[in-house]
């Protein structure tokens, strides 16, 4: 029954391109929650610009994590997927929970740490109160769960401390959702340093596969991958991190046991194996590559989503909005 279903929402901040990392890690797995949860995505560009964007990227970038995201098998028949700067409630109820959330506990923040060590020349006011506009995001939408990676754990339990605070004061305004740190999922590491995560940053290092890399930049990726003095195809992520990183990578993309893939490089060296891996990624990849470039050609497809997902998501983000102002004391407009 389609009202007993369980609401899960994620943001996602449009500010770099997706990895194959992230896919095999996350994304992939997406498509087939539709079916269990009410699922909720955006594209985070209010949060986006706590960093300095160019303007044009950040358009182009948000568009074609849509595109992406639709061509990883996100279906926005079954998924809501919006822009969040289009629903302006977020902003709205992200000035009400700044209110609300002290200056102690915004201090303490990891990854506002992080980020004001890395752009020390910009530690502006919206880096600080982040988790405040994550948290509107959040509660706008009364969802039961929350997918998050493991670094954002720390931004859902402060959502649950403000909301818990203003429950305190108003009664139960707000529902308090749980993190949702998905089961399933691979570990994908650099292909250059295989004890560092498969991460934007590793991109220069050419330890990184973008989802849209062409089929000759991923075979070169994988011929340079880093392996180790032996030469034979065995798991072992202590001992051989390179070799293991591929092998989960090849399990990933063919399905294949760890055991069936050492059965099948049996005797022959990374020479084969290394390229072997690189073309099961081609093939992987191709389908989505092909589909975000067409749909990138196709605006008026794009539009159509992402205003049918703004419409829906600003229906159910005013409901909440509204109890908020009167909660607060604001005079009915
Ligand atoms: N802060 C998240 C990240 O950097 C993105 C995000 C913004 C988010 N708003 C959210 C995630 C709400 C979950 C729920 O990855």
């Amino acid at each position: 029954m389609e009202e007993a279903k369980k609401t899960m929402l994620s943001g996602i901040k449009p500010s770099g391109d997706l990895t194959l990392g992230s896919y095999l890690g996350a994304i992939k797995n997406w498509a087939a929650r539709a079916e269990e949860y009410d699922c909720y995505y955006f594209m985070a560009d209010l949060h986006a610009i706590t960093v300095r964007q160019n303007p044009a990227d950040l358009r182009r970038r948000t568009l074609e994590q849509l595109a992406q995201y639709i061509a990883c098998g996100l279906d926005p028949e079954k998924n809501t997927l919006f822009i969040q700067s289009h629903v302006h409630q977020h902003a709205e109820l992200g000035w009400v929970l700044n209110c609300y959330a002290m200056f102690g506990e915004l201090s303490r923040m990891t990854q506002f740490k992080d980020k004001s060590a890395k752009n020390a020349d910009n530690i502006n006011g919206g880096l600080f109160t982040y988790p405040c506009l994550m948290a509107a995001d959040i509660l706008l939408y009364q969802p039961d769960y929350v997918p998050v990676g493991d670094d954002q754990r720390q931004h859902v339990e402060l959502c649950h401390a403000i909301a818990r605070r203003f429950n305190g004061v108003y009664g139960d305004v707000f529902k308090l959702p749980e993190p949702y740190i998905p089961k399933v999922g691979a570990r994908i590491m650099s292909l250059s340093d295989p004890t560092s995560k498969m991460s934007k940053s590793e991109e220069e290092n050419g330890g990184t596969v973008l989802l849209m890399d062409p089929p000759e930049t991923i075979a070169r990726l994988f011929k340079r991958a880093v392996t180790d003095s032996e030469t034979f195809v065995h798991y072992d992520p202590a001992q051989k991190p390179g070799v293991s990183n591929l092998m989960t990578i090849y399990s990933a993309v063919t399905g294949k046991s760890y055991d069936e893939i050492e059965a099948e490089f049996a005797g022959q060296g990374y020479g084969v194996f290394k390229p072997a891996v690189g073309e099961a990624v081609i093939e992987t990849l191709r389908p989505i590559r092909e589909e975000a470039s067409r749909l990138m050609k196709d605006k008026a497809y794009l539009e159509g989503v992402y205003r049918a997902g703004a419409e829906k998501a600003g229906h159910i983000a005013e409901k909440t909005l509204r109890k908020v102002y009167k909660k607060v004391g604001f005079v009915a407009r």
